[in-house]
């Protein structure tokens, strides 16, 4: 699961400087369907809440569903094309949801204003919309993203894996224009997440010497352990944020101080200082200077939901997600 490093040199100085340009947000902007289709972002809301009525776990869903999209080939939908060999069967992408709802309000936009509102679009602001939904702040998408006519499979493995180093986390969010800043705010999204038993267990019981993770604090093993017996139930989901799950605030930050994070890459940001300092910052300690997580985080994803955009005459409109043009 681990993130391809083996590109060339050459490539790589290649993609950063392609990113780089896009990363700034060239080509999108705020208000972007106001005289094409107005009531783009009220039919995606109301979608995104009427299923979030249903069933809550579709907001933690598309936030992940929308980083899932912009760290392989930029923020373009590609994540949504299936099919054979498609980004949506990597094996990083097999427990995405919230298809359905982007199918849904794609057919509604559809129906309102034909051939206008890009997939990628949408999954920006449904992206957006969870967080409020979560009682998390509101900001405002710029858009004019158009949908990419490629996706595959093998794509998927630039994305961050669960037991990433933070040096292997910085390198893949700089490769975007993300820095550690940005790091540890966008990982701040899971205080409403939740992850399988599958991607967290190997920490429980023969991690080092097998004894568990030292990094996972004692109170909080038994708990883990009971929610994830040995031989139980590898699918079954746990909250990243203990105690918290629903509500998007900094005590996912509070959990990763006590030694209460679920995921191995993110305990590992208290446990490096680089990471621990931002944290801290978020957390109010004393001596530093208070960093908003809310503020920082609209910040944080305005720059992520920029990353390679397609926009102009490149790529399409598609007219259902799921299938380029
Ligand atoms: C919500 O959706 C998830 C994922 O599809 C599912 O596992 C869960 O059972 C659903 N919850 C309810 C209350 O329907
Ligand atoms: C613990 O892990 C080590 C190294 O992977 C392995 O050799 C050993 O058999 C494991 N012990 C148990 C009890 O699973």
């Amino acid at each position: 699961m681990k993130g391809s490093f083996a590109k060339p040199a050459l490539f790589a100085m290649v993609l950063v400087v392609a990113m780089a340009a896009t990363a700034s947000g060239q080509g999108t902007r705020i208000g972007f369907y106001s005289k094409t289709c107005r009531q783009a972002e009220s039919i995606v809301k109301s979608t995104v809440e009427s299923h979030f009525r249903t069933n809550s776990t579709v907001a933690p869903g598309l936030l992940r569903m929308h980083f899932h999209d912009c760290f392989v080939n930029g923020c373009d939908g590609s994540v949504l094309i299936d099919g054979p060999n498609t980004e949506r069967k990597a094996v990083q992408n097999s427990l995405l949801r919230g298809f359905e709802v982007i199918d849904d309000a794609k057919g509604k936009l559809e129906a309102a204003c034909p051939g206008v509102v890009s997939c990628a679009d949408i999954l920006a602001l449904a992206a957006r919309d969870s967080v409020v939904l979560t009682k998390g702040i509101n900001w405002k998408v710029p858009m004019g993203r158009r949908d990419g006519r490629v996706s595959l499979q093998a794509d998927a493995s630039s994305l961050p894996s669960f037991r990433s180093s933070i040096e292997s986390q910085k390198q893949q969010f700089a490769r975007f224009g993300l820095d550690t800043k940005d790091l540890v705010t966008l990982v701040g999204g899971h205080t409403i997440g939740t992850a399988a038993c599958l991607v967290f267990n190997y920490r429980l019981n023969n991690f080092t010497n097998g004894g568990p993770d030292p990094t996972i604090h004692p109170s909080f093993l038994p708990q883990l352990r009971a929610l994830c017996p040995q031989n139980g139930n590898n699918f079954r989901r746990v909250d990243l944020d203990t105690g918290s799950a629903n509500k998007f605030d900094t005590s996912f930050f509070t959990n990763l101080k006590n030694g209460r994070g679920v995921l191995e890459s993110d305990q590992k940001l208290w446990t490096d200082p680089s990471t621990r300092t931002i944290i801290e910052r978020f957390l109010g300690e004393k001596g530093l200077k208070r960093l908003n997580f809310n503020k920082e985080f609209a910040r944080s994803m305005v720059k992520m939901s920029n990353i390679g955009v397609k926009t102009g005459n490149n790529g399409e409109i598609r007219r259902v997600c799921s299938a380029i043009n």
